[in-house]
């Protein structure tokens, strides 16, 4: 129990939560996941780091019957439904996305009246409900793939306007229809942030997530999700570059990359619900078997169908990434 912890001095008392993190992990038999977003001790902790692509197959691939996921609620949503068989725990339930909340099903379905006939590719970012109205999901990682191969010219992007509008960019032979979401964490930049940085490094590259507006993009040297961030970091032989999306991310690229110099443009780059989750309620989540993330099985057995097309799409074997890259100098 945390109230029997040591409370003499802080550090002590992380030591000592870490310790029963570990033996209860080993006790229930479970592994911890967390996106490349949470808090570095979380990071450390954690079994499989990844971004939202990654962390959906790794669940599907690990024996653990239980998987604690350090996360957003989606996150661990999309591993439930991939996973019925498996107990999927989220340390804090009110950890959210407000992108996700930007679309539900009554607003799809209206959409999809007024487009009859025109396929639904839906953002991971996203509840169980609309997925299950999807014809196939998406990750950050994988989206202009996705879109690329389907035959359709005309195709609706939910609900992520500045992933779609990014896709658009890149296929100008489609006809994408935006839903109007955004993730508020990357849509609070602003373009003179970016500047400013830039000509205070000026021999740094600018990687941007694709959930960027448009004016930041238009900046950037790479473009990708968070594990394709991770891929440039290793491959160019830059050796100072600003990251273009949520802070957390720069506690794994120093990590991997210690010959490094890795700079936020930003102090406001921070996704307040990744950062809800604590070694504390992570200890919590693991004494208590809490919180279990489950979909009903008629919502399971339909969403299931646009995340299986989405994998199938992109089998893991050749999962090479194709993101945009754009070394300038
Ligand atoms: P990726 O880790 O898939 O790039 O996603 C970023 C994100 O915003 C998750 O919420
Ligand atoms: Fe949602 Fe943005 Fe936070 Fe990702 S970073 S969980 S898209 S609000």
């Amino acid at each position: 129990m945390l109230k029997d912890l040591p409370l003499a001095d802080d550090k002590q008392y992380i030591l000592a939560i870490k310790k029963r993190i570990v033996a209860l992990k080993k006790e229930k038999k479970a592994i911890i996941v967390a996106h490349n977003y949470e808090r570095p001790e979380i990071q450390d902790i954690a079994d499989i780091l990844g971004d939202s692509l990654e962390l959906s197959r790794a669940v599907t691939k690990v024996a653990a019957k239980v998987v604690v996921f350090c996360g957003v609620h989606f996150m661990a949503e999309t591993a439930s439904i991939l996973n019925p068989h498996k107990k999927i725990l989220i340390p804090v339930k009110e950890a959210g996305c407000p992108m996700a909340d930007m679309i539900d099903l009554k607003g799809l379905l209206k959409l999809k009246k007024a487009s009859p006939g025109v396929p639904v590719v839906c953002y991971v970012n996203s509840s169980a409900e609309v997925k299950a109205e999807s014809d196939v999901c998406c990750t950050s990682s994988n989206a202009l793939d996705i879109v690329a191969s389907l035959p359709d010219k005309k195709i609706i992007f939910v609900p992520d306007r500045n992933l779609g509008s990014y896709i658009q960019t890149k296929l100008p032979e489609k006809d994408i229809l935006l839903w109007e979401g955004f993730c508020p964490t990357h849509m609070r930049i602003a373009e003179e942030e970016i500047i400013t940085c830039k000509k205070q490094h000026p021999k740094a590259k600018f990687m941007a997530h694709p959930e960027c507006p448009q004016r930041l993009l238009k900046h950037a040297d790479y473009i990708g999700s968070t594990s394709g961030m991770l891929k440039y970091s290793k491959s160019t032989k830059a050796k100072e570059i600003i990251v273009g999306t949520e802070r957390g991310m720069i506690h794994r690229l120093k990590r991997e990359n210690p010959g490094k110099k890795f700079y936020s443009p930003s102090e406001h780059f921070i996704c307040a619900d990744m950062k809800l989750t604590t070694l504390g309620w992570l200890l919590h989540s693991l004494e208590n078997m809490v919180y279990e993330v489950k979909v009903s099985e008629k919502i399971r057995k339909k969403s299931v169908e646009a995340l299986n097309k989405m994998l199938k799409c992109m089998p893991a074997s050749n999962k090479k990434t194709k993101e945009t890259k754009r070394e300038k100098r």
